[in-house]
């Protein structure tokens, strides 16, 4: 097009590069009185797929616009800026992505100057970009994950310059910028980031391409922003990262996962939690910080991907079926009514059906809580993806009904068991199937529904559990 802005594209063989300066800047971004009359009035709308990494930027997002004067939209007709804010990990979250970005077009209004933009983990992928600019002309900013805290700079630039569109997405890992603006959705649980990107390269997964090497924050900085949640009066903290057990290892100031989570703990918020742990690297120390304070949830989230040893090799994942095992072990037996929730890929290229039976023993020695389970997508520029496959779609799918059968009986013995105890419950809001009902998550994050004709969403409270549904409970609120 016209007048377009090419800044940066991106370049897979750039994000592959192993090694990055950790860079810190402490961001003082003032806005112009001329720049907040310019956008009053204005309105912003942001769609967020993905993890809570992408959720997370979208509040960063939301507080840069709403400081220089932007407010929420109700609706997306009604907004100036429209972000969509992408996932990339599989090919379906993906295909969602593309039928939005086509449904924005009928709100392109040339009287008007817009910003549609297109931002996340999917516009790190070339092929990607490529295709928004040839079918999606509307789409005028294209900006990546490491271009976060620039937002303002692009915005401006569209709305006041003779500008058609702006890519900027550079592949090498960001800086990381303190002190931005964020707009948090909730005002009682909050997630804080601890670190940024991925080093371990697991064979299947694009996230160490889309969100660049691992970059922890400074304790210190952690630390003021989590203080900061609990003098507002939040219930919960979830320390963020892809990997969180590798926090500190690039800063080489001694931080560790374990000193941290300590530290946070200490400053007293009723719950503490944290995801993503790898094995690979969970320490000791970390069990023995979980297991002396009360505050820090009882429920690992432990992404196993595969029982099978040669799988987990071809995998990348640098620990064998046993490892894992011991592991599990070592927590089930240092932390009381430990809860452990899982991931697990099926179908990964040339597995076999004797392979994937020794998933189904691992789901049967842990007997996971709850798991999160996928079929194998390739993503492109990841090594799996050119592994050669001879599994069938179909087998995949007959496989992963299995998996999904047999995970369910142990999320239903472990839901069972709570049927007749009081158990605390931090209230999300009303019931979405039904508005007499409230419903929120227990300590070891089941979901519990209950009535209530007061609104105590933001409160932890008493839940006599009744039912197991599977997937949620539901019980009566103990008052008192
Ligand atoms: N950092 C986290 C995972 C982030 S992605 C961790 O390592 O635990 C979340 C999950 O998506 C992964 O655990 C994996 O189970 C799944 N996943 C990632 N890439 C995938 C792919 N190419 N196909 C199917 N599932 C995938
Ligand atoms: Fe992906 Fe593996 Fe990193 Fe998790 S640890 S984000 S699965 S590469
Ligand atoms: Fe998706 Fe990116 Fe998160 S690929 S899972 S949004 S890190």
């Amino acid at each position: 097009m016209k007048n377009d802005k090419i800044i940066s594209m991106p370049c897979i063989d750039e994000a592959r590069k192993k090694s990055s300066e950790n860079k810190i800047v402490y961001s003082n971004i003032k806005i112009s009185e001329e720049t907040r009359s310019l956008n009053a009035g204005k309105k912003y709308l942001i769609k967020t797929f993905g993890c809570q990494a992408n959720v997370r930027d979208s509040e960063t997002l939301s507080g840069l616009l709403e400081s220089a004067n932007f407010s929420a939209a109700s609706s997306e007709k009604d907004a100036d800026v429209i972000i969509i804010n992408t996932c990339a990990v599989r090919e379906n979250a993906e295909d969602k992505v593309f039928g939005e970005i086509g449904n924005l077009k009928i709100l392109s209004d040339k009287t008007k100057k817009k910003v549609f933009a297109i931002c996340g983990c999917m516009v790190e992928e070339p092929d990607v970009v490529e295709r928004i600019k040839k079918i999606f002309p509307h789409i005028n900013l294209i900006m990546g994950t490491h271009e976060v805290p620039y937002l303002l700079d692009y915005v401006e630039e569209l709305m006041t310059k003779d500008v058609s569109r702006i890519i900027s997405v550079k592949s090498q890992s960001g800086d990381i910028v303190e002190n931005l603006p964020s707009r948090r959705d909730e005002n009682y649980k909050a997630f804080v980031n601890i670190m940024y990107g991925c080093n371990k390269f697991c064979t299947y997964c694009i996230v160490p391409y889309t969100r660049g090497r691992e970059r922890s924050r400074l304790l210190k900085d952690i630390l003021i922003e989590c203080q900061e949640l609990v003098d507002k009066g939040y219930q919960e903290i979830t320390l963020l990262g892809q990997n969180v057990n590798a926090y500190g290892k690039d800063l080489k100031d001694g931080s560790t996962f374990a000193n941290l989570l300590e530290e946070v703990a200490k400053l007293g918020i009723p719950r503490l939690r944290f995801t993503t742990s790898h094995p690979w690297d969970f320490s000791s120390s970390v069990i023995d910080v979980i297991a002396k304070y009360p505050n820090i949830m009882k429920a690992i989230h432990l992404p196993v991907q595969s029982g099978n040893d040669e799988i987990l090799k071809k995998m990348g994942r640098r620990y064998t079926a046993e490892n894992y095992k011991r592991l599990v072990d070592e927590m089930k037996s240092k932390i009381k009514d430990l809860t452990i929730s899982t991931d697990i890929i099926v179908g990964f290229p040339a597995e076999t059906y004797e392979q994937f039976l020794d998933t189904l023993k691992m789901v049967d020695y842990v007997k996971y809580d709850y798991a999160f389970t996928f079929i194998y997508s390739p993503r492109p520029g990841t090594p799996a993806s050119k592994m050669e496959d001879n599994v069938s779609k179909e087998e995949k799918h007959r496989r992963f009904n299995e998996l999904v059968e047999r995970c369910e009986i142990y999320v239903n013995q472990s839901s069972d068991k709570m049927i007749g105890g009081i158990y605390s419950v931090l209230v999300d809001g009303r019931s979405k199937t039904n508005p007499e009902m409230l419903s929120g998550y227990t300590e070891s994050n089941k979901m519990v529904h209950f009535k209530s004709k007061e609104d105590l969403t933001g409160k932890i409270v008493k839940v006599k559990i009744k039912e197991s549904h599977v997937y949620f409970l539901s019980g009566d609120l103990v008052n008192g």
